[in-house]
């Protein structure tokens, strides 16, 4: 009887095990067809793919912050430090990075036609010199402060144009509004080089020549 039983039990287990073993190798050749037909790789190879992607990404944004980023993100940390000294009278020297005054001569020396550079301007402001097609500094400064959200805009140098990296708001090479969600255009100071030449800002009360209308920023 006991014998009957072991041996029933045996005979139980090995069809167990077979039924197993058949569970597997059906498995098996399942993801072996899905692997043919593409179906299980698909989700690895998106994994693949999401990690290609992510690591392409990834690089395209050291990349970016490479050389320009280095140099915009130093630029504007530089912004965030409270000005040394001044507020909004009626001029100011403009300072470069490192808070010195800037000097006409020596800025011409080191930024060509064309050329876009943040500085310190009045109370602060990050505000853009720019250096125009003949190689003399512009007569006013781009404050460059977003009039969405106050977010610090890149100048675009292969676009012509300011952008802000924020929500999207452009502005043309005036830093008049030209796509929202900015609602205004950059506020605007002028500049003038003084006897001892060093560049000056100071508040722009007129219209604003891009509008023709009051400045906003009064
Ligand atoms: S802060 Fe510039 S678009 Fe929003």
């Amino acid at each position: 009887m006991s014998f009957a039983v072991s041996t029933s039990s045996f005979a139980g287990a090995k069809v167990a095990l077979r039924k197993q073993q058949n569970v597997q190798k059906k498995q098996s050749t399942m993801v072996r067809a899905a692997a043919v037909s593409g179906e299980v790789p698909r989700r690895a190879v998106f994994g693949v793919l999401d990690m290609a992607k992510r690591n392409v990404m990834n690089l395209l944004l050291v990349g970016a912050l490479g050389l320009p980023g280095t140099t915009l993100l130093g630029g504007f940390a530089y912004y965030f430090v409270p000005p040394s000294a001044g507020g909004g009278g009626a001029g100011q020297a403009a300072k470069d990075a490192a808070g010195n005054d800037i000097k006409q001569a020596t800025w011409l020396k080191n930024h060509l036609p064309g050329d876009y550079t943040l500085s310190q301007g009045l109370k602060g402001d990050a505000t853009y010199l720019m250096v125009d097609a003949g190689g003399k500094i512009r007569d006013f400064g781009i404050n460059a402060v977003c009039t969405h959200l106050g977010c610090v805009v890149p100048w675009n140098k292969a676009e012509n144009k300011f952008k802000c990296p924020c929500h999207g708001s452009q502005y043309n090479a005036d830093g008049m509004v030209i796509r929202g969600p900015a609602p205004l255009s950059l506020a605007l100071a002028h500049l003038t080089i003084d006897a001892s030449d060093t560049v000056i800002f100071s508040p722009w009360t007129e219209t604003d020549f891009r509008t023709g209308l009051a400045p906003w920023w009064k």
